[in-house]
C-alpha cells in the first residue's frame, strides 16, 4: 500500500516522472490510476488544483519551503478512452442485427412468417452504419485529452446503450409492426443522413482544435453549426435520431431520444459555461 502520509523525496522535477516513481514504488499505481492534487485551501470552496503531469515540481512548491503537500488519491482500474467507447458502440452494432436476422419473436410467443417492411430493412442500416461510424470516428477521427476513464464507466456505459440497442431493435423488427407511410419514412431517413453527415463535419472540426497528440486543450469551436450552438455535435446527434424516429415511429425510439436529448442538454451546458469561464481569462 502506497501511501504518502510521509515525507517522500521526489526526485524529478517533472510531475510524470514522479508518478512513475509512486508507480515503482507500489506497481498497483500506474500514472493513469494516480490522482494527485493539492490539498484543499481553509475557507476556499471549488474543486481540487489536479498536478499536471507536464508541469514542474517547483511550479507547485511551497514558496522558499523547498517542500510540498500533495493529496493521492487512487482512480481505480482505468481502460483508454477509445477501449471504453468501442464497447459502448459494438453492443448496439452486434444486437440491432440479430433482431432483425434471427427468429427470435418465437421466444416472444410470435410463431407466425415475419413479413419485413422496406423501412425496417433501411432502419437496421441506418442504427448499424450510425453506430459503425461513431467506432471509426473513435480510432480515427476524436482527439481525446484524457487518455483513460475507470473500468467502471464500461459496464455502467454499455449498460445503457445495449439496453436501448436491444428496446429500439425489439420494437422496429416486430412481427406486427406497422410502417408509416412512404414519404414520411423518406422525409425522416432524409433528415436523419443529412444530420448524421453534419455530425461528422462538426467532429473533423472539434478534432482540428487540437494537435494530434491530442494537445491543445479546451479551445472554442468556430465555422458551420458551431457558429450558432456551442455543441453542435450534440445538436446534429439529437437531430438525427429524430430524422431515425420520424422514419421508423416507436415509442422506444422516442423514449431514447429524450433520454439521450437529457443527457447531452445536461453536457452541453456544462461545456458551454467551461468555454465561457475560458473566453474571460
Ligand atoms: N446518443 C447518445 O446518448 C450520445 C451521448 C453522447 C454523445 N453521443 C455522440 O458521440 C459523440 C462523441 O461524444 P463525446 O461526448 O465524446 O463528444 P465531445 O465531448 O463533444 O467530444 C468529441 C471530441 O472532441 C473533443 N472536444 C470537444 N470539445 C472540444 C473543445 N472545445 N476543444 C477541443 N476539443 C474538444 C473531445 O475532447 P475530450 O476528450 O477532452 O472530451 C473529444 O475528443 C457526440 O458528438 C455525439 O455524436 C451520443
Amino acid at each position: 500500500m502506497l501511501s504518502l502520509r510521509r515525507a517522500h523525496v521526489f526526485p524529478y522535477d517533472v510531475w510524470g516522472a514522479n508518478q512513475l516513481c509512486l508507480h515503482h514504488a507500489a506497481k498497483k499505481y500506474y500514472p493513469a490510476r494516480q490522482r494527485l492534487t493539492l490539498p484543499a485551501q481553509p475557507g476556499k470552496s471549488g474543486k481540487p488544483v489536479v498536478l499536471n503531469q507536464k508541469a514542474s515540481l517547483s511550479e507547485y512548491c511551497e514558496k522558499g519551503s523547498g517542500s510540498l503537500t500533495v493529496v493521492f488519491k487512487d482512480l481505480g482500474p482505468q481502460v483508454y478512452y477509445s477501449t471504453l467507447f468501442f464497447w459502448e458502440y459494438v453492443g448496439p452494432l452486434i444486437i440491432y442485427p440479430i433482431f432483425y436476422y434471427l427468429p427470435v419473436y418465437k421466444y416472444f410467443g410470435y410463431e407466425g412468417e415475419r413479413v419485413i417492411h422496406p423501412v425496417q430493412t433501411y432502419a437496421m442500416y441506418y442504427f448499424c452504419f450510425h453506430y459503425f461510424k461513431r467506432i471509426m470516428e473513435t480510432f480515427f477521427v476524436h482527439r481525446f485529452s484524457h487518455a483513460t476513464s475507470p473500468v467502471s464507466n464500461v459496464f455502467r456505459n454499455c449498460a445503457y446503450y445495449w439496453t436501448f440497442g436491444a428496446y429500439i431493435a425489439y420494437y422496429c423488427n416486430h412481427p406486427l409492426y406497422t410502417p408509416v407511410s412512404d414519404l414520411q419514412m423518406k422525409i425522416g431517413f432524409g433528415i436523419g443522413v443529412v444530420c448524421q453527415i453534419a455530425n461528422f463535419y462538426c467532429h473533423i472540426l472539434l478534432r482540428n482544435l487540437r494537435s494530434p497528440t491530442g494537445s491543445g486543450g479546451y479551445q472554442i469551436p468556430r465555422g458551420f453549426l458551431f457558429n450558432i450552438v456551442t455543441c453542435a455535435n450534440y445538436t446534429t446527434e439529437i437531430y438525427q435520431w429524430l430524422g431515425f424516429n420520424i422514419a421508423t415511429q416507436t415509442v422506444a425510439g422516442y423514449v431514447f431520444l429524450a433520454v439521450a436529448a437529457a443527457i447531452m442538454t445536461n453536457w452541453a451546458l456544462g461545456k458551454h459555461s467551461r468555454l465561457r469561464k475560458a473566453l474571460r481569462r
